[in-house]
């Protein structure tokens, strides 16, 4: 198959959180004989840095844009999965993170330079920056790329599209009067389309006008169908049921294995794990913790913002630290968040250790180093850091939804007898569970070492790679085209098929140029 896939970044090039690591990882691995897949990605300063052997392929001409927009290509990390870059230095050539300025706002021009990356992207889709190749799907991931289904809806001949929601908090809301800046078709404003309240919603693109939508774990497929996760939007999502599944995101196993990684103090798997002890005392010894083995190391590596439960934490430190537990936090978001965990590194220097910023390599070293990560999420769409940690022997101690209630098997008296048990899970994502659910953790430590190896180890035996996931959106790519088996004289272009992909020029005209 032919596959597009449409998204604001994908690590190695450009990372800000999960939707980078998944954008990176699962187009690899869709990338089987006889899939092309190519992701097209805003060239960001950091990802004209890092990526390679790129080419102009085309000048596009497009509504939002005064000069024509530079289509640059290559490949994606040195993989057969094409690369296309969106080359508009005005909207994307700017230093710092893709989507917020130095001082955590918003860029103010947000929704004219995704409606710019939207708009490229459809032209590439529809065949008119004469790349000599139409995809037969376009995979969108979250409201960055909402107007991408909205803006081919439009079109009678036009490629299928799926829409992946990330996180449903996120959804790119705009007044109305941007709705008319952006000369958004006028079709598209109405309760069907992209208008919420009011306001011009991005991801109601996505999730009204998509052929087919997604989101990243099946817990969280059934979450955001209520109102206490739905964020507004669980009405259409109720009414788009029969076309919305959970696909539990994977891990990408080369970056994220202890055996090799290279980041780490000492490598190890479940065969030598006495070497996970000599990254938590690096990690101690790193972070001026008293080192050994016996306190509880406590890990927490993500934004720090009031979804991931962060709070939650602070509001528990004394409680925590009457017993013997260490706790290493590394992240970066709400400030006020930033600047309450530093003042409490200053109360417990001995306790707790925080590093405020983005550090690639300091993940690494907690996952490897820490006995425990914390994730209190409040909701947690998937979760990645979780996948992680099980590779890592790194025991999850999480609150119970979304991904996280898809990939952790708590402990309790059944799981721990048959060794089924990954993790320590909550119900209710209070600090009172939080500290209950570490000291349950602490007494399994300190029960018995060899009962909490053997927890470890049902971890790293997990499979969270990502074949079997892949597989199932290359199912529902295939339905989207009406192939509904892989054969080979399957695999081509059915003329009654929505994955047909002809120029509709007078459409082109009106909604693109
Ligand atoms: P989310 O996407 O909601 O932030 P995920 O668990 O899906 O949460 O993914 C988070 C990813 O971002 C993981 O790869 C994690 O290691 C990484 N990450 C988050 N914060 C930081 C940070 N401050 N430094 C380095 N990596 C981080
Ligand atoms: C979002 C979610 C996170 C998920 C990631 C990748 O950032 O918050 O739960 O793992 O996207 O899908």
């Amino acid at each position: 198959m032919d596959i597009l896939f449409c998204t604001s970044e994908a690590y190695p090039l450009i990372k800000t959180g999960g939707l980078a690591d998944v954008c990176g990882s699962l187009p690899q691995a869709l990338s089987a004989p006889g899939n092309d897949v190519r992701i097209i990605l805003p060239a960001y300063p950091e990802v004209l840095e890092h990526a390679t052997g790129l080419t102009s392929l085309a000048r596009l001409t497009l509504i939002g844009a005064t000069e024509p927009v530079e289509i640059l290509a290559g490949h994606f990390n040195d993989s057969n999965v094409g690369l296309y870059l969106v080359n508009s230095p005005v909207h994307f050539r700017r230093p710092g993170n893709p989507y917020v300025q130095e001082d955590g706002s918003d860029w103010p021009d947000n929704a004219e330079r995704f409606a710019l990356f939207a708009r490229a992207v459809v032209a590439l889709a529809l065949g008119q920056a004469d790349t000599g190749w139409r995809p037969q799907v376009v995979h969108c991931n979250d409201w960055q790329t909402g107007l991408v289904p909205a803006l081919l809806s439009q079109h009678e001949v036009r490629p299928a599209t799926l829409f992946s929601i990330h996180n449903l908090a996120f959804q790119g809301l705009f007044p109305v009067e941007t709705f008319t800046a952006l000369k958004l078709p006028e079709s598209l404003w109405s309760i069907d389309g992209l208008e919420f309240h009011g306001k011009l919603s991005f991801i109601k693109g996505g999730i009204a006008c998509a052929d087919q939508v997604t989101t990243v774990s099946p817990t969280y497929a059934q979450e955001i169908c209520t109102s206490t996760f739905g964020c507004g939007l669980e009405g259409l999502l109720q009414y788009r049921s029969a076309s919305l599944t959970g696909i539990l995101n994977g891990m990408d196993c080369k970056t994220w294995n202890p055996a090799t990684d290279r980041f780490i103090e000492r490598t190890y798997n479940i065969h030598n794990l006495q070497h996970k002890l000599a990254n938590k005392l690096a990690l101690q010894r790193d972070h001026g913790l008293p080192r050994g083995g016996q306190p509880l190391l406590l890990g927490y590596i993500g934004r720090l913002v009031e979804q991931k439960g962060v709070d939650l934490i602070l509001v528990m430190l004394e409680q925590l630290f009457r017993h013997p537990i260490q706790l290493v936090v590394l992240g970066s978001g709400d400030r006020a968040l930033e600047k309450r965990f530093e003042d409490a590194a200053h109360r417990y220097p001995d306790r707790l250790s925080v590093h405020i910023g983005y550090n690639e390599q300091l993940a690494h070293r907690i996952q490897a180093g820490a006995d425990c990560l914390l994730m209190p999420s409040r909701y947690e769409p998937c979760g990645l850091s979780q996948m992680y940690s099980l590779a890592y022997g790194t025991v999850p101690i999480t609150h119970r939804t979304g991904g996280l209630a898809d990939t952790i098997v708590n402990l309790d008296k059944t799981t721990a007898s048959d060794y089924s048990a990954t993790g320590f899970s909550f119900d209710d994502a209070t600090p009172e569970a939080i500290v209950d659910t570490c000291v349950r953790a602490l007494s399994y430590f300190q029960a018995s070492r060899i009962n909490w190896w053997k927890l470890v180890i049902t971890g790293m035996k997990k499979d969270y790679s990502w074949p079997a996931s892949a597989a199932q959106y290359l199912e529902l790519y295939r339905d989207m085209c009406g192939l509904k088996d892989s054969t080979p004289e399957n695999q081509g272009l059915h003329a009654s098929s929505p994955g047909l992909i002809l120029l509709n020029t007078e459409r082109q005209e009106t909604h693109i140029h």
